[in-house]
């Protein structure tokens, strides 16, 4: 079948054809191509075109499609061990080796997704704290738990919409929303809800507004807010962790979180998820303590291993990401002077192998507003261009790309050169 005719016959059994918003490609109104197989820094679809690929499963495939390493440590596992619901020395391996070569996380909990790691994160710090009110702030998306779902960036500002139906009132009365990079802001937001507050939760390099940087007195100002109320402070690095460098976005700023969240580098492509922290806060779950959070699958073997090989992978292998870093930089300059060349307006943020190309005619895109004036049907055409010139890239100006240990020089070249022939 062709990919529209499976994307047509996906649409009478799932809604919209997908099990995920954002694959629908309804804000560049396309038909998505339905991808058959990856290798490396490529995918190919159904009718045999090929991409170079800059989604990476929206974040995960840091090591490239189908890394040898991954594929052989999940079928060496799955030979024996596909599921037990009981512990495992694969889950004691992987947990190890996160506590050991991460800064702040002394204990884990593994779990599924990255939204199971962030509800369950704020769930603990409400616990810890016996609060219930959290920030959070616009822009940032921590996965689709209900009091998440205010100003969430992403797949809902891709769809137009503020929040999501089907939340109740009461889901989000608790769900305090500042800005992001405003300093005046979060030190108003203290001053009225400061002692109510259990958590800050936040992106410390943002990818669901597109890439902007959190500024190192915002981090700072936040933890000193966050340590004067006796209020957790929360890194979602679901995206940023392993990401923008192997310690994640924590190796950026001065200040260390309370909590950690995880998920897609460190399941290596399949569902997986944890948080973690201080001690004396992840001592208060379940069976220690009294917060509840429990999983089936959490810790599944195969899911272990296929983690255990990325990470372990990544951590010996510091050079990965000065490759990336310079393709990074390769991508961003050469962007930059091609549309100085042809008078586009256009900013591109980058962290490490994360980046967006804002369409807009600020300077410099580091706020919510900033994001928010972006031209999104000049983003609209240049995005089905490249898709029609074999390269695949997030269907969202509000979303980030991102860059692989398999993407090569001679792949960013053929990018560079197809932008160019982009006509505005
Ligand atoms: C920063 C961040 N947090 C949480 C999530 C939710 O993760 P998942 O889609 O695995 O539930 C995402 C997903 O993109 C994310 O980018």
């Amino acid at each position: 079948m062709s990919n529209i005719e499976i994307f047509e016959e996906s649409k009478k059994y799932m809604p919209g054809g997908v099990n995920s918003p954002v694959r629908a490609f309804k804000d560049v109104d396309l038909t998505p191509p339905i991808i058959k197989r990856g290798s490396g820094a490529y995918i190919f679809d159904e009718e045999g075109n090929r991409y170079t690929d800059f989604v990476g499963a929206w974040g995960p495939m840091l090591l490239g499609h189908c890394d040898e390493d991954v594929v052989k440590a999940i079928k060496d596992t799955c030979e024996n061990a596909i599921a037990f619901g009981a512990s495992t020395e694969l889950e004691l391996r992987l947990a190890k080796h996160m506590c050991t070569t991460l800064d702040n996380v002394e204990m884990v909990r593994m779990v599924n997704s990255g939204t199971e790691a962030t509800m369950s994160a704020v769930k603990l710090a409400r616990g810890y704290t016996g609060r219930d009110k959290i920030l959070k702030f616009a822009g940032c998306y921590h996965g689709h738990f209900d009091g998440f779902l205010v100003s969430a960036g992403s797949g809902l500002l891709t769809e137009g919409i503020p929040g999501s139906a089907g939340v109740p009132e009461e889901s989000i009365k608790n769900t305090i929303v500042g800005q992001y990079n405003n300093i005046e802001n979060i030190r108003q937001v203290f001053n009225k809800y400061g002692e109510e507050l259990a958590a800050v939760i936040i992106e410390p390099v943002a990818g669901n507004m597109g890439v902007v940087k959190a500024e190192n007195e915002f981090m700072e100002e936040l933890r000193a807010l966050c340590d004067k109320h006796g209020t957790l402070l929360i890194f979602d690095e679901v995206m940023s962790g392993f990401r923008v460098s192997y310690k994640g976005a924590q190796s950026l700023f001065k200040v260390k979180p309370d909590l950690v969240t995880y998920a897609k580098i460190m399941g290596g492509g399949l569902p997986c998820g944890a948080y973690g922290g201080r001690r004396d806060v992840m001592e208060k779950l379940s069976p220690l303590g009294d917060v509840y959070q429990a999983g089936t699958m959490s810790g599944n073997p195969v899911v272990m291993a296929a983690g255990l090989a990325t990470l372990t992978k990544l951590y010996n292998n510091h050079e990965y990401y000065q490759h990336i870093d310079s393709l990074g930089l390769k991508l961003q300059e050469g962007m930059k002077a091609i549309a100085k060349e042809k008078g586009i307006p256009l900013v591109v943020n980058r962290c490490g192998g994360m980046m967006t190309v804002f369409f807009t005619n600020k300077d410099k895109v580091t706020l919510y507003e900033d994001v928010m004036s972006c031209d999104t049907n000049l983003f609209k055409r240049f995005f089905t261009h490249m898709l029609k010139s074999g390269f695949n890239l997030p269907p969202s100006q509000y979303e980030a790309m991102f860059l692989s240990v398999k993407h090569s020089d001679k792949d960013i070249e053929e990018f560079l050169d197809a932008f160019r022939k982009f006509q505005v």
